[in-house]
């Protein structure tokens, strides 16, 4: 069976990478959002980034264009139904996860392939809420999902041989490189990246530099594109915080645990760029 509709569920920071990416790849893409407003926005961020391309010479306006046309929002589960392939890209909780995959399992097409980009559940829970549990793999892109090149693409102990190499066949067909990992909280990349990430905050906690001092010490120091605390505030520290919270009930080590002034933050609705305030104000930008 050739994949050819895409649905996504999620028109967040990663859903709309995701159907942005899709739907230039040629692919005709259904995205899925609880509520008419995130699905303006998340329209609304596809387009800014695809007009970015367009200003930057790596993308003409005919082919812009044509990828808008093949993006549909909706926010009925149902408009789903004839996907050869839904990439799940919601809030990182486990039971919103399993809800929702539950009502779809009953809505797709039995053949088609289910995947989530979820950062830190394993792939395992998530599947057993569907009966399609050897068609159901991760398929975990990087933010920003137009502009990073891997996709972690997760194997639970019932996806089947043949689902593992569509879904790597996939990546491809999207300019990404695959890496096969086995299921474990946090795949390959969270599983390092995390710890350093939240030992950042700590870090802040503890005052060992101002949040500039430590974000100029790793980029200038490590050559990193970026301070980790400035990723904190472009990944979002609500999911920085449900993935190490998530991470820490896993597997019980301190390094997994997420510190108080995380969850100050978010508690505080200093969620990061996607909420005007993260470690750094973004409300002029
Ligand atoms: N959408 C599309 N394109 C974007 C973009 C976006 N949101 N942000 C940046 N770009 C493009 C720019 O257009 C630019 O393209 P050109 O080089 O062709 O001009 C390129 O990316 C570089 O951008 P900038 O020059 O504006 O800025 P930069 O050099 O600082 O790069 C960055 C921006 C690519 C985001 C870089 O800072 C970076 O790689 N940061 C680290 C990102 C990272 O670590 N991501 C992983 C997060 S963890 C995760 O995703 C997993 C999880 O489960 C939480
Ligand atoms: P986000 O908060 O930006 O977006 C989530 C969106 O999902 C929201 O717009 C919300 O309205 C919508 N939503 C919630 N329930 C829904 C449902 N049942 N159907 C359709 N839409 C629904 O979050 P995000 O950063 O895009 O993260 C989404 C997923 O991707 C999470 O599992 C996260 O762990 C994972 N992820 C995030 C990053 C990152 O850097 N932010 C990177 C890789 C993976």
């Amino acid at each position: 069976m050739t994949i050819k509709r895409i649905g996504v569920l999620g028109c967040g920071l990663m859903g709309s990478g995701i159907a942005e990416v899709c739907a230039k790849a040629g692919y005709s893409t259904m995205v899925r959002e609880m509520e008419e407003k995130f699905l303006d926005q998340g329209m609304e961020r596809i387009r800014r980034s695809l007009s970015k391309a367009v200003d930057k010479g790596k993308l003409e306006a005919g082919q812009r264009d044509e990828a808008l046309a093949r993006i549909t929002g909706t926010t009925d589960l149902e408009a789903l139904a004839d996907c050869d392939l839904v990439i799940e890209a919601i809030v990182e909780n486990v039971d919103e996860k399993c809800s929702t995959f539950a009502d779809l399992d009953r809505i797709v097409q039995k053949n088609a392939l289910f995947a989530s980009n979820t950062s830190s559940l394993t792939i395992t829970q998530i599947a057993m809420a569907t009966e399609r549990t050897e068609r159901f793999v991760g398929l975990h892109f990087f933010n920003p999902v137009p502009v990073m090149k891997l996709v972690e693409v997760v194997r639970t102990l019932m996806t089947s041989d043949e689902t593992m190499q569509r879904a790597l066949d996939f990546v491809n067909s999207l300019g990404k490189e695959g890496v096969s990992c086995r299921d474990n909280s946090g795949f390959i990349v969270n599983r390092l990246l995390v710890p350093y990430l939240l030992d950042a905050i700590r870090a802040v906690e503890e005052g060992v530099g101002s949040i500039e001092d430590i974000d100029k010490a790793m980029q200038l120091g490590c050559g990193y594109p970026m301070g980790p605390l400035t990723l904190l505030d472009f990944v979002g520290l609500d999911t920085t915080y449900y993935i190490a919270d998530i991470m820490f009930e896993e597997y019980r080590e301190k390094r997994f645990a997420p510190p108080p002034l995380l969850k100050q933050m978010v508690q505080a609705g200093r969620c990061g760029r996607k909420s005007g305030r993260g470690f750094y104000d973004y409300s002029t930008d």
